[in-house]
């Protein structure tokens, strides 16, 4: 077989081997608490499933328009209307299978040798897998510890080259909990208008899971960027819906056919009955959804507490998404033996910041999406492992 030379530069997704192995162990009898995995612990709210039985039961089984049916993109557009406080027209909501589906049609679309693309880094590693995979040049854009992994605008302003196509920006961010702050993103906005041809994706799949009383700062409510910006959301982690596979986007008004005709090329529809269930989610009832922050937030603060205890380890407070990365650096390993070492011999399963990046070396990814009775005996497991 002669593969395509490209295949040899897609990345993966550690957090997918992380889960592999420590199912493994636990089939073999080991005792696991997984952390590793950046998903939502609770299962989907009842009446998201019911709205996909009753659809399934009333007759929705065929292929449905390659860019989602309307009721759903009319529901989207007013959730964008009630939480982010902008109107966008419906065309230009796209419904994909997941939020990655949003990132891989904005990556190849701009993507090619002898261009630029800047992610985030400590980052969500399918960015710059999939960047990589285009041929394309992965810049990244550096996040750091002391300025609680929010990004610098002016760093990335300045290394905007006339080869810079794309921008990824993450917030609430996977694999750090950071958020930027509305300040940074005024900057950013600003200086972006002395690059008119770089287009900005703005992956705000955790919008819906910020503390302390932060508003999330949304890219879409900046008219100046309208043009050029694609909003990536999706139901995942809201709506606790990882395995449904539903996502959707804003598009710039010219990228929407170049999205739809990736989807008729690619998967020509998400499946009826789970974008009907989409709908139930955003206009039912939004309790289910407001409990599971309020325990992300409650774990938060526990893990947080707890990770500062730890010897050697140093954790800021993460402002969103569900994840604390700590960095250990103080306690004599590197990230991935510490990663295997603690899952191996403590049952903890976590994932080594280098999964997410160059600047992941001396942190790991703790994903606080279990209960605390979990977390604490994960801590307590870390704690003797560190102390011995
Ligand atoms: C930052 C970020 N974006 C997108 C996704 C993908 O979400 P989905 O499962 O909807 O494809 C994830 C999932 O972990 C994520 O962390």
């Amino acid at each position: 077989m002669l593969l395509a030379e490209r295949m040899s530069r897609l990345g993966t997704e550690s957090a997918f081997e992380v889960l592999a192995r420590a199912q493994k162990l636990a089939h073999e009898g080991q005792s696991i608490i997984n952390l590793g995995i950046g998903q939502p612990d609770f299962p989907t709210p009842a009446n998201i499933v019911a709205a996909a039985q009753k659809a399934l039961a009333d007759g929705h089984h065929g292929y449905t328009p390659a860019n989602g049916i309307l009721p759903l993109r009319e529901a989207v557009a007013a959730d964008i209307l009630k939480y982010r406080g902008v109107e966008v027209h419906p065309d230009r909501i796209v419904i994909v299978p997941g939020g990655k589906v949003t990132m891989y049609f904005a990556i190849t679309m701009f993507g090619e040798p002898g261009v630029e693309i800047m992610y985030p880094d400590p980052g969500f590693p399918i960015y710059r897998s999939v960047i990589e995979f285009t041929g394309a040049r992965a810049v990244p854009i550096p996040l750091y510890e002391d300025s609680g992994f929010s990004f610098s605008a002016d760093e990335v302003l300045d290394q905007i080259t006339p080869r810079t196509r794309l921008i990824i920006v993450n917030s609430p961010a996977n694999p750090t909990g950071g958020v930027v702050l509305k300040d940074e993103l005024d900057k950013l906005v600003a200086g972006l208008e002395r690059h008119p041809q770089v287009v900005v994706m703005s992956d705000e799949i955790y919008a819906r899971m910020v503390y302390d009383n932060v508003p999330h700062a949304s890219l879409l409510v900046y008219p100046e960027l309208a043009d050029r910006l694609i909003l990536l959301d999706g139901w995942s982690k809201t709506y606790a819906m990882t395995g449904w596979r539903l996502g959707y986007a804003v598009w710039p008004e010219p990228l929407v056919e170049h999205a739809t005709r990736l989807a008729i090329n690619i998967h020509s529809c998400v499946n009826a009955a789970t974008q009907w269930a989409g709908i139930e989610a955003l206009t039912g009832p939004q309790d289910e959804a407001e409990r599971m922050v309020r325990a992300f937030d409650e774990r938060r603060k526990v893990i947080v507490e707890r990770l500062n205890d730890l010897p050697g380890v140093r954790c800021v407070r993460p402002g969103g998404a569900f994840y604390a990365f700590p960095n250990i650096t103080g306690t004599g390993y590197g990230s991935r033996a510490l990663q295997d070492r603690l899952l191996d011999e403590t049952g903890v399963a976590l994932v080594s910041g280098t999964s997410f990046g160059i600047h992941g070396e001396g942190y790991i990814r703790f994903s606080y999406a279990n209960s605390i009775e979990n977390i604490e005996a994960a801590i307590d497991r870390i704690a003797r492992f560190l102390e011995r």
